[in-house]
């Protein structure tokens, strides 16, 4: 079965990935991520300084899914410079992925990080964990003033982590400015943010920042992930590749999000629950899932979803 995918002309040699966030802050969980299954390394979202991060507890797993507000912990942006052409040794495609506090780290970041030759680069528009801080994201006019300044000093292939929409006036309104801005390839979405989830025996919130709000994550977030990748495929019929993330615990969600157009698939809960050995676990599960419907491969199930 070839799950092997191809973004922005960019081959990787499985469709499941880490998202970023998810065991990829040090060398070593990079360098463990080198070496596993994954079809890719991508970085934390890097800031212009290291950061801690938020205090903790920051993560809290829970049946259906997890929230965390991990603050934007990583080594930042000079630190993974220093170490892409380590990660590219792998063999596969390095995702760097650019994060900020203020809109000016973006293309400073940008131009440094993209000096370093990561194969492709995400621009993090959704972070919603940084207290006071909005998800540009949700800022039409800020997100097309920075992704043109980043445009102009990245010379890969160029991504955009998107917020979740809950309507389709947003979903339109982030498609003209994508369509604006020479964006490569769409990944969708970053965690639901500002949850919260209580604990009843307790009586506390489960995280400590921001008064127990934070980003939602795996099994209870699906339904809105598969739906945002289906509008923007839609509305790009299908020309601006995507990776898919958010609820995919298992092969068949994989699937759903292939089916809804995602040309590759990212996961951080379930790596997070269960170690790096998933990406074996969930490229049986796909390619079983993918030999029973009849399909040969990722690419040729992509957007195939049918409406009643
Ligand atoms: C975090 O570090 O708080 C999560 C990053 C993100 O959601 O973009």
């Amino acid at each position: 079965m070839d799950l092997s995918t191809t973004i922005a002309g960019i081959r990787f040699p499985s469709c499941f990935m880490n998202a970023s966030g998810a065991l990829c802050v040090t060398r070593d969980e990079l360098l463990a991520l080198g070496r596993s299954r994954a079809g890719a390394v991508v970085i934390k979202s890097m800031t212009v300084a290291p950061r801690d991060g938020n205090p903790t507890p920051r993560y809290y797993g829970f049946p259906a899914g997890s929230i965390n507000s991990m603050g934007l912990p990583n080594l930042g942006y000079k630190a993974y410079a220093a170490l892409i052409p380590e990660l590219k040794a792998f063999g596969k495609p390095v995702i760097a992925s650019v994060a900020g506090l203020c809109e000016d780290d973006f293309p400073t970041i940008a131009a440094a990080i993209n000096a370093a030759k990561p194969d492709l680069i995400e621009v993090n528009l959704s972070c919603p964990n940084i207290p006071g801080k909005p998800q540009i994201g949700y800022d039409t006019e800020a997100s097309e003033r920075l992704l043109k300044r980043v445009r102009k000093v990245i010379t890969v292939p160029m991504g955009v982590k998107l917020p979740p929409y809950f309507d389709p006036a947003h979903h339109a309104a982030m498609g003209a400015v994508i369509g604006r801005c020479g964006v490569d390839f769409l990944n969708l979405i970053n965690s639901v943010g500002n949850g919260l989830v209580v604990d009843p025996d307790r009586e506390t919130v489960v995280i400590k920042p921001k008064g127990g709000f934070g980003g939602l994550g795996g099994s209870i977030i699906k339904p809105v992930a598969l739906a945002n990748v289906r509008a923007f495929w839609k509305i790009f019929e299908g020309r601006i590749p995507i990776i898919g993330t958010g609820g995919v615990v298992n092969g068949v969600d994989a699937f759903e999000h292939l089916l809804c157009g995602a040309s590759a698939v990212q996961i951080g809960t379930v790596l997070v629950e269960e170690g790096i050995d998933v990406f074996c676990r969930l490229e049986t599960e796909l390619a079983a899932q993918l030999n029973k419907k009849g399909y040969t491969g990722v690419a040729d199930c992509r957007g195939k979803l049918r409406e009643l």
